[in-house]
């Protein structure tokens, strides 16, 4: 029986199924069961899950602990003294802010080092994507992301904000650096 003529039989519904078609929804119903549990085996077993650590903060409590990092760490600046590059402590916790059009401050990351990434968002929604490396988050003012990071690639990272924000939306991007070793 085809689709797309009128069924031949008024009350089609009586027929009995077709052996094509109980094939196919049998592999219909079989790849959605494979695909149904291979979610809670791969947030168990994969390797790059999204975090799922996030706190309530106030926009204003989150500018100022990153803030603080800026003044205690700042260890050179970009883009003519606007924008701070800081070298945190191996093993810190770091605050990255999103706000219209910017991502602040740049960090300057150890190789093999694990960081505590809090990220959160001054104003309205931002997406935080890490380039080349395959991390996409969303921003909200008044959530503090936490994300944890053991960079194992040396060199420069780009943040891209994947969440239109408005004009200057396509402008949003940061950096991070990840250096092979402490600079003395
Ligand atoms: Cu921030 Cu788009």
């Amino acid at each position: 029986m085809s689709a797309l003529l009128p069924p031949t039989e008024r009350i089609w519904w009586k027929q009995p199924l077709d052996r094509v078609e109980g094939t196919w929804i049998a592999i219909a119903l079989l790849w959605c069961l494979i695909m149904f549990f291979m979610m809670p085996y791969w947030h168990v077993y994969g390797k790059q899950n999204t975090p799922s650590e996030a706190y309530r903060i106030t926009p204003q409590a989150f500018q100022q602990k990153a803030q603080e990092m800026v003044d205690k760490y700042t260890v050179r600046t970009e883009a003519n003294g606007a924008l701070p590059v800081v070298h945190p402590p191996a093993g810190s916790d770091i605050y990255l802010v999103a706000r219209l059009w910017q991502w602040w401050p740049v960090y300057e990351l150890e190789k093999g080092q694990s960081y505590r990434v809090h990220i959160s968002s001054m104003d309205w929604m931002h997406g935080f994507s890490l380039q080349p490396v395959n991390i996409n988050l969303q921003i909200q003012p008044g959530y503090d992301m936490v994300v944890k990071l053991t960079p194992d690639t040396a060199g420069p990272f780009a943040i891209i904000c994947n969440e239109y924000c408005g004009i200057g939306h396509h402008t949003m991007v940061g950096r991070i650096y990840v250096a092979d070793k402490k600079k003395e």
